[in-house]
């Protein structure tokens, strides 16, 4: 079987490179003829209170012929800890905004005997009650899944690259880890894949595949340290996983996309003035 990650699509509804990429990524994806695409987050350009950039995404992704999952990233729900990006935290609000344009915000997919199981990472410490409701669903995954190979989808990275560097901002919020590790050594994980960092990365951990896919919308060259994130391919692509005896994750991408620098987008620096940001 055949999936495909997509992340960090950051569109905006005032167009612009986000957008043709976004739209020539789904084209690309089509001819990759997946059975399931994921896309793993931050759906919208930066401001998870600003609807019209979900209006516009959702336009863009319906191009996707496969079935489509959808998880939130931070600009999308807002993140959990004290120094949220834009003091946008995330609230149940925000998260029932995001739900309501892109379905319920974890799943458990069972395709041609593989486990696809995908989270919603900003909610790890966030002391919502939406919270409590991802841990009880989380913790009945092992019996719902048995000892089928599973793949674990998230937005933010279960694990930061250096465990010093496990922070809420980088990865899932460090007390809920623990908690979340007791789970996955009941399943059969054979592949981890997240987005955030707009970098691609393959390495491994305990036999298992560990991706981080690159944006399809623009690239931090050398804005973030590899001690802090580890090496990565600063490029725009998707992750394509063929999932058989192994698993077998491949950075994909079209010729045509333009690849800029987070502050090269002209919607970003309007998106950061409407959220009073400066940077
Ligand atoms: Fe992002
Ligand atoms: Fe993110």
């Amino acid at each position: 079987m055949r999936l495909v990650q997509i992340t960090d699509t950051h569109i905006s509804h005032l167009g612009g490179s986000p957008s043709t990429n976004a739209a020539r990524f789904v084209e690309y994806i089509n001819t990759l003829n997946p059975d399931l695409v994921v896309h793993t987050g931050d759906v919208t350009i930066l401001d998870p209170d600003e609807d019209r950039d979900r209006i516009a995404a959702k336009q863009i992704l319906a191009g996707i012929a496969a079935p489509l999952r959808v998880l939130p990233g931070n600009h999308d729900v807002g993140e959990p800890g004290d120094d949220p990006f834009g003091d946008r935290p995330v609230t149940s609000d925000r998260v029932a905004a995001f739900r309501a344009h892109f379905g319920i915000d974890r799943f458990v997919d069972i395709v041609d005997g593989w486990a696809i199981i995908g989270f919603n990472s900003e909610l790890f410490d966030s002391g919502l009650p939406e919270e409590d409701e991802q841990w009880a669903w989380i913790e009945t995954l092992p019996e719902q899944v048995g000892p089928r190979p599973v793949v674990i989808f998230t937005h933010k990275p279960v694990r930061a690259y250096a465990p010093e560097h496990q922070n809420t901002h980088l990865s899932i919020g460090p007390d809920s880890l623990p908690r979340l590790e007791k789970v996955l050594a009941e399943l059969d994980v054979r592949a981890y894949g997240s987005g955030h960092l707009h970098h691609y990365a393959l390495t491994e951990r305990d036999g298992a595949a560990v991706v981080s896919a690159p944006s399809t919308a623009f690239v931090h060259r050398g804005a973030i340290s590899a001690d802090v994130v580890g090496p990565g391919l600063a490029q725009l692509g998707v992750v394509e996983y063929e999932l058989g005896e192994r698993v077998l994750p491949a950075f994909r991408a079209p010729l045509g996309i333009v690849e800029p620098e987070f502050l090269e987008v002209e919607q970003a620096r309007i998106a950061l003035d409407a959220m009073g940001v400066t940077l």
